[in-house]
């Protein structure tokens, strides 16, 4: 066990893309459990995009990071000493327990995890929060019929590789948009995608439109922004798009003006829809099994981007938001 717990707290809120000086690395001593907690050594933690959003003062859909605190987020680990009749010493455990090394928890929104149905860390990507936003976001508000056309934006992050998957699962013709050769070799080559291309080197429009010649019937917007211009004047009549996330506006310092795009909705009847993965928190029990029996079969893979060390987490962070991550972005914290 290190002597010390290491934290990053929040120490400024950031004004456009963030600087690694507005977080801070402190040390702390390692709590003992009162009655009723227990203590988790944190084995990875997760670095997501909403973090952004929750580093502004105003409320959005989760209350502002508090400055001076620990960063907030999910994160997987053990359970190394209990005064819960509920979590058990060894057990492994998922939860929120922030941006340290060692988190005490009363077990409020702590889930045990399986290490034997896949690697623990797996329970931050696609067998946790990024893959029930994936399956639920994409089910749920799209409804995909088998040979539909899927667009997918931000089709190489945690998120987007497991919806392009999921659609192909369910018979969907899958089209890919990320930022990146390597990330449009891996979603096509390795995920099975039907095709992609790199929005950095090639015109979203014109793309699309040679890709998907039956039009578009299904949009996951992960990204927002003028790749989400170029995708809807493809989308057929009742097309669905479901609305999960918005990353290319999330450090814009003031809001980008766009083409005003609700006649089409309008003329082509879609069904625009956004969505809170935590609306679905009474259904994970679904999705859980569904999505580690595809792991299982082989139908659905994942890749992680892996920094090290707690001090490497704001870097992953950045890095994350800059799009140096293949799939999942996570910071490992201890062998645990
Ligand atoms: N609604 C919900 O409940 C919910 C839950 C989880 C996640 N989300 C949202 O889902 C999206 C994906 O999340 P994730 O966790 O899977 O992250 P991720 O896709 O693994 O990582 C973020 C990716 O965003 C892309 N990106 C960054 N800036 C961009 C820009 N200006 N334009 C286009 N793409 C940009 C980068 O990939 P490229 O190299 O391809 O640019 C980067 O790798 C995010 O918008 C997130 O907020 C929503």
């Amino acid at each position: 066990m290190s002597p010390t717990n290491q934290q990053v707290l929040l120490a400024a809120r950031p004004t456009g893309f963030p600087n690694p000086t507005d977080f801070r690395l402190v040390e702390a001593p390692i709590p003992e459990p009162a009655d009723g907690q227990f203590l988790v050594g944190i084995a990875y933690l997760s670095v997501d995009p909403y973090m952004r959003g929750r580093m502004n003062a105003a409320r959005s859909y989760a209350d502002p990071q508090k400055l001076d605190e620990v960063m907030g987020g999910g994160a997987v680990g053990k359970v190394l000493a209990s005064r819960h009749p509920g979590f058990a010493e060894g057990e492994y455990v998922v939860g929120m327990f922030g941006w340290q090394q060692y988190a005490l928890s009363d077990g409020r929104g702590v889930m045990q995890v399986d290490p034997r149905l896949a690697p623990i860390s797996a329970y931050l990507g696609v067998l946790g929060m990024p893959g029930f936003t994936a399956y639920f976001g994409l089910l749920d508000v799209c409804a995909p019929r088998p040979g539909e056309t899927v667009v997918v934006s931000g089709a190489a992050g945690a998120v987007g590789s497991t919806v392009g998957q999921i659609a192909k699962i369910h018979g969907c013709r899958v089209v890919g948009i990320a930022g990146g050769d390597d990330k449009i070799r891996w979603i096509t080559e390795d995920l099975g995608f039907d095709a992609a291309f790199n929005y950095k080197t090639e015109s979203p429009y014109q793309k699309l439109k040679e890709l998907c010649p039956a039009g578009i019937d299904c949009y996951f917007d992960n990204v927002g922004g003028s790749i989400t211009d170029a995708v809807l004047p493809l989308m057929n009549t009742s097309g669905r798009v479901s609305i999960c996330g918005q990353i290319s506006m999330y450090n814009l310092e003031k809001p980008e003006t766009g083409p005003r795009l609700f006649p089409l909705v309008l003329v082509r009847t879609l069904k625009v829809q956004g969505f809170l993965v935590f609306q679905y928190a009474s259904r994970y029990g679904e999705a859980l099994p569904k999505l580690a029996g595809w792991l299982q079969e082989g139908k659905l893979k994942y890749r992680e981007t892996v920094a090290e060390g707690i001090e490497n987490a704001v870097s992953a962070f950045l890095g994350m938001l800059r799009g140096e991550n293949i799939g999942k972005q996570l910071v490992k914290i201890s062998d645990q």
